[in-house]
């Protein structure tokens, strides 16, 4: 097996990342018979600086070049208390999503044993949780139009959009995803007060006469909220739009005992691109602490979603657990004496040799 991966590091603590997952790909290789060429592409802070553009045309021609694309993170302070900002980094990380057509965001969460005790919800509550949020990625309030200020600057406006054809598309993937799981999907709107919702509704409703066989509950995104907290173990696939999506996802990975952990693969219609949940950490770059499991956790998806070799994810995913049971492990999740960014991902790409 031959692939082409397009890297693109980002900011912060994206490239000590990234750096990581490239050194479990190299494990990966050795142990496989398979062969990655990589070729890198500036985005984010880092794309602005350098050439004035958080996305620009180069990198998305590595990325459509590419089999899948690994991401580490995008973000620098310097724009975020900066509302009058002419280009932002998170530009880059919309206009990728949008040319690549990666509408489906796949964010699982699973618990680890070991990490129970760091979790923020009682032990019990949280023992073998294990959900996956579907976000839908490329329409919405974030990408809706119109969208801007009045003429005299004293309102402004955004607009949640969506097509019946868009809702298909991501919900055709959860049922499919309900199928290969439990049966259960739980679909996440406001249909009480949005029309965008209650055509999200009525879609899924028709949907769900070819899926029979599925367990179809459907939630208000407060309640969800709410729910995610007090019952996690309930949940098996929940499928829902932009912008519930990216915030049910950050409360649902705390669960996990740490965002660090968490990976996310958002597929579809070009390339695949496979990124940890959390951002670019700005105040660890360059530290060496940041912890690289939700990025070499990403690159096991890849094996999932790109390159359907579910195998290799496994083997993946078995060396992180080997990681973290031997406390092998960033501060974040540290019971004792916290190891590096770089002792961690040379442990799990060692261990994915020997196993
Ligand atoms: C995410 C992030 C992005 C989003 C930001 C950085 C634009 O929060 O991937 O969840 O809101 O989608
Ligand atoms: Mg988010």
């Amino acid at each position: 097996m031959d692939k082409k991966i397009a890297v693109l590091s980002g900011d912060g603590i994206g490239p000590e990342v990234v750096q990581q997952a490239l050194k479990v790909l190299k494990s990966v290789e050795t142990r496989f018979n398979c062969k990655f060429s990589y070729t890198t592409g500036l985005v984010g802070a880092d794309a602005i600086d350098k050439v004035g553009n958080p996305y620009p045309a180069e990198t998305h021609d590595v990325c459509m070049q590419s089999d899948a694309v690994l991401f580490g993170a995008i973000g620098d302070p310097k724009y975020d208390n900066d509302p009058k900002a002419k280009v932002r980094p998170e530009q880059g990380l919309l206009e990728m999503r949008k040319k690549l057509g990666l509408f489906a965001n796949i964010r699982p969460i699973n618990t680890f044993e070991a990490l129970l005790s760091r979790s923020p919800l009682k032990t019990e509550l949280v023992r073998g949780v294990d959900f996956v949020v579907l976000r839908e990625l490329t329409g919405g309030i974030y990408f809706g139009e119109p969208r801007g200020r009045s003429e005299d600057g004293l309102s402004a406006f955004d607009v949640c959009h969506y097509t019946r054809a868009e809702i298909e598309r991501i919900a055709k993937l959860a049922f499919e995803m309900a199928q290969k799981r439990t049966k259960k999907l739980t679909a996440v709107d406001k249909a009480n007060v949005l029309a965008s919702s209650r055509l999200w509704r009525e879609t899924i409703q028709d949907m769900h006469k070819e899926y029979p066989e599925i367990a179809l509950e459907f939630m208000f995104v407060d309640n969800a909220a709410m729910q995610i907290v007090t019952y996690p173990g309930k949940f098996d696939v929940i499928v829902t739009e932009n912008m519930f999506g990216d915030i049910l996802s950050d409360e649902a990975s705390v669960i996990t005992g740490s965002l660090g952990m968490l990976p996310s693969a958002s597929i579809c219609i070009h390339t695949s691109v496979f990124e940890p949940i959390h951002g670019s950490y700005p105040q660890a770059a360059g530290k060496n602490i940041a912890n690289p499991m939700g990025t070499i956790l990403s690159t096991a998806l890849m094996f999932d979603y790109a390159f359907n070799m579910p195998e290799i994810s496994q083997i993946i995913r078995t060396a992180c657990v080997k990681a973290i049971e031997k406390d092998v492990v960033t501060a974040d999740i540290a019971s004792k004496k916290a190891c590096s960014t770089e002792e961690v991902g040379d442990f799990i790409a060692k261990k994915i040799e020997n196993l």
